[in-house]
């Protein structure tokens, strides 16, 4: 199974370092190479748009789905927090042409959750944040633990809770780099007796942490440049499921691996030492 990924379009005015006036010429490039590289499917990780106004936000988002259009293989895709601003999920979905429910995927030898938890950001003077409601807590539960083959999880916010130091975006504001409930979705993921892997946007950089013997994927922003000198990164992935895993990004902030695919079985970390007593 042969996945191409984008991820972070931001179609809209260019706004700190993302390059969204430069999205449709991207998306072009994009569909370009979606012509040579005919992939299984297209995997859109959300952040379509920089969101402005509901009106705004809605046109914004005919225009990415647009230039979706001529990409002639599957295309599912997940809500991200600039998407759910001024828009809903349903608004997403019609304009999207599909649903935005979390949606299981046979891929043959493997499986593909579309976990499209709610990715919308709250903002009040006492609370900012993401928050993962309990239905979509329990959807990806249910499919972890019930999963017979290698899974690979997509959503637009990562739940590894990596570390941020060096992003532009989320240095200085880590909680908003992930959900506040990644102790609980680490506690799942253990859970699962199938392999997985978890694939992520949002935070505009490539990145693989391992966690619990877990390896979390995040690709670039297709119109990010804080990486790339103020030119935006064109960046899109090919992720190959098989008995091992090879993911490569594309474009001005390349990136390549190859991964294992293996059950998690770390032994649990140690609670903190005590302090040594001073002879
Ligand atoms: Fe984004």
């Amino acid at each position: 199974m042969k996945l191409a990924i984008v991820t972070d379009i931001h179609h809209g005015r260019p706004h700190h370092t993302k390059r969204g006036d430069t999205a449709m010429d991207q998306m072009a490039r994009f569909a370009q190479a979606m012509r040579q590289a005919a992939p299984d499917l297209v995997l859109d990780l959300g952040d379509r748009i920089t969101d402005e106004n509901a009106k705004k936000d809605s046109a914004l988002m005919s225009e990415v789905a647009d230039a979706f259009s001529s990409i002639d293989v599957p295309v599912h895709h997940v809500c991200g927090n600039h998407d759910l601003c001024h828009l809903t999920a349903e608004e997403n979905a019609a304009l999207m042409g599909q649903s935005m429910a979390s949606e299981v995927i046979d891929a043959g030898a493997w499986n593909i959750l579309l976990w499209r938890a709610d990715a919308k950001i709250t903002w009040s003077d006492d609370q900012r944040g993401f928050n993962v409601p309990e239905a979509d807590y329990l959807w990806l539960v249910h499919h972890l633990t019930a999963a017979d083959k290698p899974t690979l999880v997509v959503s637009h916010v990562p739940v590894s809770g990596h570390g941020q130091a060096g992003n532009y975006y989320f240095e200085a504001n880590p909680d908003l780099s992930t959900y506040p409930q990644t102790p609980r979705l680490r506690a799942a993921l253990n859970q699962a007796k199938a392999p997985v892997i978890w694939l992520a946007g949002h935070v505009h950089w490539n990145s693989v942490t391992q966690l619990d013997g877990i390896f979390h994927l995040t690709q670039q922003s297709l119109t990010e440049s804080f990486t790339t000198g103020g030119a935006p990164a064109g960046a899109w992935g090919s992720l190959t499921l098989d008995h091992e895993v090879a993911w490569r990004v594309h474009g001005l902030d390349p990136f390549a691996c190859v991964l294992p695919v293996r059950t998690a079985s770390w032994v649990p970390p140690l609670a903190p030492f005590a302090g040594r007593p001073r002879s």
